[in-house]
């Protein structure tokens, strides 16, 4: 088939979405690249067209910490309670960041994979088996040789950053026990178009699953999704459940009806994403409108979670540092530096907001309730937030 590559959203010249600036950059050319997202009419994957080097993202740099939400937190241990029951003897996950995960299970049970090594030192430190490593099958072997297959295999928020999935799949194939199982978290494309989430788009998501897509990519090397939960993390996830071919687990009822509400919203045809890609191009021009309206009347706005999403938005509507004060976020290597691209200051997060602040950009809305909850005086005295999901309103 020709033109099985449908290009559908363009959202502009964008930042490395985590290189966030020291001061004295602030004055150097940033490298920016076009972020296109594309629909493989074919396998029906969603994907970002141009892929960055892996090393230029991951790095010893890396900012990112999972430990630093406590909704993660609890959602991590919650899982773990629920592994623990199975008692599985060998844990390893993909993209172990911190040791939000890992730290739930005794050290001798589980084996980390963190190619950021300055994140990786983290578990190391802590007698963790970790490997500052990417997820190849060189490394599955190397794990296979020295532990025999593991039961368990989890990855969360990691799979849709890597660019060779047959690459990531050969791997599991290696290093999985033929009745073992394997548990991706991913951010969900059905959830990412309903609720115009286009900031799940950034160079390092090269992908946006949808179990069509991720069980057509599995399906080459005689994986397949078994159960699908949905989940509220980062916006509306879903856990999938893979499994060998050769296992002969039942598959689970949430597999059809998953499929269905995909096929129902038109995932399997280019006219969803075309559609979505006008109500993204709508969702800019309403953000930008509030924007403007606050500067107009003089009103102080800053940002609340300097996320890697938020800096798609930032970028792509143009919301720079003339129209938010500054940004307060929780993690460590975020604090005193500079949004990407936009510039605007990251100051330590205080857990209370200025008295004097009019609005807030909600950056981190996918912690909408944690910070809620935490923020509630500003909100009893009348404070305002701005959110762009579904469609950018003041709350
Ligand atoms: P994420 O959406 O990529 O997980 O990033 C969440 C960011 O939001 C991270 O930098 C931490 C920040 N954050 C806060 O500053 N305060 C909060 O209360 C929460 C939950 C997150």
């Amino acid at each position: 088939m020709r033109n099985k590559i449908i290009d559908f959203l363009d959202l502009g010249a964008q930042p490395l979405a985590n290189n966030f600036i020291n001061k004295k950059k602030l004055l150097n050319k940033e490298r920016k690249y076009r972020l296109i997202i594309c629909y493989n009419k074919i396998n029906k994957l969603v994907s970002i067209k141009k892929i960055i080097s892996s090393n230029d993202m991951f790095n010893d740099k890396y900012p990112y910490r999972s430990s630093t939400s406590k909704t993660m937190r609890v959602h991590l241990k919650k899982l773990s309670n629920i592994i623990k029951k199975s008692k599985p003897k060998k844990i390893l996950e993909i993209g172990s960041n911190d040791g939000c995960f890992i730290k739930n299970f005794k050290k001798n049970k589980t084996i980390g994979i963190e190619p950021c090594a300055n994140v990786e030192k983290i578990t190391k430190k802590n007698n963790y088996n970790t490997y500052p490593e990417y997820w190849t099958p060189k490394l599955a072997r190397k794990i296979l040789k020295k532990y025999n297959k593991v039961d368990l295999i989890f990855s969360s928020n990691t799979i849709s950053h890597i660019k060779n999935l047959d690459d990531v799949f050969k791997g599991i194939n290696i290093a999985l026990d033929d009745k073992g199982i394997f548990i991706i978290e991913d951010p969900s494309l059905l959830e990412c178009l309903k609720k115009n989430t286009y900031d799940q788009f950034y160079n390092e998501h090269i992908y946006v699953f949808s179990y069509l897509g991720l069980s057509n990519a599995l399906k080459k090397h005689n994986l397949e999704i078994f159960k699908i939960e949905k989940l509220e993390i980062h916006g509306g996830s879903n856990r999938y459940y893979i499994k060998k071919n050769s296992n002969v687990l039942k598959l689970h009822k949430s597999v059809n009806s998953h499929i269905y509400e995909e096929k129902k919203f038109g995932l399997n045809k280019l006219n969803a994403y075309t559609n979505f890609a006008k109500r993204v191009k709508l969702s800019k021009k309403k953000l930008l409108d509030i924007f403007k309206n606050c500067k107009k009347n003089n009103k102080k706005v800053i940002g609340y979670g300097a996320t890697a999403k938020s800096v798609t938005i930032l970028n792509y509507c143009n919301i720079n540092n003339k129209m938010i004060d500054y940004f307060i976020d929780t993690t460590p290597d975020k604090q005193n530096k500079y949004t990407p691209g936009t510039k605007i200051l990251i100051k330590k997060s205080v857990n209370l907001i200025d008295a004097n602040v009019d609005f807030v950009f909600l950056g981190a809305w996918n912690f909408q309730k944690e910070i809620f909850n935490k923020e509630k005086k500003y909100i009893k005295n009348g404070g305002k937030f701005i959110i762009h999901t579904p469609y950018p309103k003041i709350i």
